[in-house]
């Protein structure tokens, strides 16, 4: 197993209410340190950051890559599919500034947000998926009946993934019926330098991980650098 796959405790719903701006997670790779390897990295990074903040926004994603091998960076901004133009830019620009301080001088380091993922790397990624980097959060609560629960959660997250990887947004969010007047909704999306098979096989591979992840929660997200899913019992996405 080489990804590092991170492990959070989380009420999604606390995190959704009280902390609504921090971000959920971060990585710094250890695939080098740039100050030890040329400045000029550090200044590639600059431009690409302030470049990703102008150009995610309006469409929710933006993918770039700065300078000329050896020192070439290479990132990518994703926004939740619902997200708007100046929410998304909000969070696009604190990402890109708060992974600099967190990870100040990897070559490569990704972080997470409720609204945006920000990641750059010294090394080409575009559409590959990645499985390096993936974090698992899940609601506290368990669902009184867990295998009706696990299969309902299961069905509607492989019915939105079918969604995502047909959309150009690669995005898609949904609800479905539980037992009583309970409600389902969930949310799949990739990183659109994927192709539409790359993105099928992202989300089948971190929906196939529900089992480990998310068994008999009452919410939970796999969240990685191509794709994501969240489920919860409340809503959470604007439609
Ligand atoms: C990484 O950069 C920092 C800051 O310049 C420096 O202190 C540290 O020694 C570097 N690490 C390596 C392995 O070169
Ligand atoms: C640092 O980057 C500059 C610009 O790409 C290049 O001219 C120079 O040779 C590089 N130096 C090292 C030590 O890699
Ligand atoms: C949920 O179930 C787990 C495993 O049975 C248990 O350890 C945990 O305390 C339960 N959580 C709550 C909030 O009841």
């Amino acid at each position: 197993m080489s990804s590092s796959i991170v492990y959070l405790l989380s009420l999604a719903f606390l995190l959704q209410t009280a902390f609504g701006a921090d971000s959920l997670f971060h990585i710094c790779s250890n695939s080098g340190n740039f100050s030890a390897y040329n400045d000029s990295y550090e200044a590639n990074l600059n431009v690409l950051t302030g470049y990703l903040s102008i150009q995610a926004p309006p469409s929710g994603f933006g993918l770039g890559s700065i300078g000329q091998n050896p020192n070439q960076a290479y990132g990518l901004a994703l926004c939740r599919g619902d997200v708007s133009t100046p929410d998304c830019k909000t969070c696009v620009v604190e990402a890109g500034s708060e992974i600099r301080k967190r990870c100040p001088y990897d070559k490569g380091a990704i972080i997470w947000y409720d609204n945006c993922l920000f990641k750059y790397s010294s090394m080409e990624f575009f559409g590959h998926v990645d499985n390096q980097n993936k974090l698992y959060m899940w609601n506290l609560n368990n669902v009184s009946e867990p295998q009706s629960f696990n299969a309902k959660t299961k069905e509607l997250l492989s019915e939105l993934a079918t969604q995502a990887y047909s959309n150009p947004k690669m995005y898609a969010a949904g609800e479905m019926e539980l037992y009583g007047s309970k409600k389902l909704y969930g949310l799949t999306q990739c990183t659109r330098d994927l192709s539409s098979t790359e993105c099928k096989k992202c989300l089948d591979d971190i929906i196939g991980e529900l089992p480990s992840c998310c068994d008999g929660k009452g919410g939970g997200r796999i969240v990685g650098g191509s794709c994501n899913f969240r489920y919860e019992i409340y809503p959470f996405a604007n439609a």
